[in-house]
């Protein structure tokens, strides 16, 4: 007999609703010095139909195309992280993004198709044992897929909850056999300057990098994606390969990397570089330790609009706060 324990971010069944529509939001990340500060909103309207994320959901029935030796991206679902909210409207997921080599608006996702996928090839250097490149395909034959149903909570304070089909980052790792004096894992994202028009703003230090400890790596949420409600992952989501850490605000996530590093050193990431008192390595999510120019103690459910408040750590305490025992203060959270 299986006992399901649930955590304690867990709403009741019977607050787990569907959703109508979806509806979008616009919000200017301020960066720095160079960059006015501010929010402005405006709405867009998404309309999808939607699923109710939980134990008897089921899965998407669209696997994609499916070549050679590849596996479906119809996995099953990994039942141990439960979101406890209605998952988001696809079509919503899919059309409000943030993606600064396209853009900076939300609505990129026809400039996001422009880029080219294939073939996508990730280099393994550093502190390595062999640095090596390998291609997607070849990395996905080496691991076994599976979907989880995350929560994403974005620094602006939107949220959303989504299906990801994806493997452990523990196992990316393992594959490139990290030598024992590598202390982070460094993401790098590509850049297509035919197709992404962001990429010229003297406003941003592309390329996007992002990093996470090797022990933040190894915990078993942190999460490679290459798939979003069964299907393989939308450009705009980050095709075909991005990080997911549901823990932390969304920007730690970087999309369609090409590059994992393994350093001594903490990088110097992307928004770090712009704002590091608004974005820093860290980011773990937390209600109590506000962005500078806004308040987290809520956030925003993408479809319904409906507030809710939010959680340390996003709800994922109970599985990642022992990452940061005996380490103190707001830059965790920021
Ligand atoms: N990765 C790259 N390369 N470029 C970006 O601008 N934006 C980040 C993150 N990853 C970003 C990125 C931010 S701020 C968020 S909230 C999430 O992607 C959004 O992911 P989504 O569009 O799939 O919801």
């Amino acid at each position: 007999m299986t006992l399901i324990k649930r955590p304690g971010w867990e709403i009741p069944e019977s607050r787990v609703t569907p959703e109508a529509a979806a509806l979008g939001r616009r919000s200017l990340l301020g960066a720095g010095a160079g960059l006015a500060a501010g929010a402005v909103f405006a709405s867009r309207a998404a309309h999808a139909a939607t699923q109710a994320a939980g134990p008897t959901a089921t899965g998407p029935k669209a696997a994609g195309p499916k070549a050679a030796g590849l596996p479906p991206m119809n996995p099953p679902r990994n039942m141990t992280y439960r979101a406890g909210r209605a998952l988001t409207a696809e079509k919503a997921a899919e059309t409000y993004n943030n993606y600064y080599e396209f853009s900076q608006d939300k609505d990129l996702w026809r400039a996001a198709q422009k880029m080219t996928i294939s073939p996508w090839e990730i280099r393994i250097e550093g502190l390595v044992a062999k640095p090596r490149t390998i291609g997607i395909d070849d990395l996905l034959r080496q691991v076994r897929l599976q979907e989880r149903v995350y929560r994403h909570r974005c620094v602006e304070t939107w949220a959303m909850t989504v299906p990801w089909t994806g493997f452990p980052m523990a196992d990316l790792v393992k594959l490139a056999d990290p030598l024992g004096s590598a202390k982070y894992v460094v993401f790098t994202t590509v850049e297509e300057p035919k197709a992404m028009s962001g990429l010229d703003s003297p406003l941003f230090p592309f390329p996007y990098v992002e990093g996470v400890t090797m022990a933040e790596a190894m915990n078993d949420l942190a999460f490679i994606s290459v798939g979003l409600y069964g299907k393989p992952l939308p450009k705009q989501n980050g095709a075909p390969v991005r990080i997911t850490l549901p823990w932390k605000y969304g920007f730690k996530s970087g999309k369609a990397f090409v590059k994992v590093a393994f350093t001594e050193t903490q990088p110097k990431t992307f928004w770090a570089q712009i704002a590091p008192d608004e974005y820093g390595f860290w980011a773990n999510v937390n209600p109590a330790v506000p962005h500078p120019r806004w308040s987290q103690a809520t956030e925003r459910l993408i479809g319904t609009n409906e507030r809710v408040p939010t959680q340390i750590y996003n709800g994922y305490g109970p599985y990642v706060a022992s990452l940061y025992a005996g380490m103190k203060g707001d830059m965790l959270f920021r």
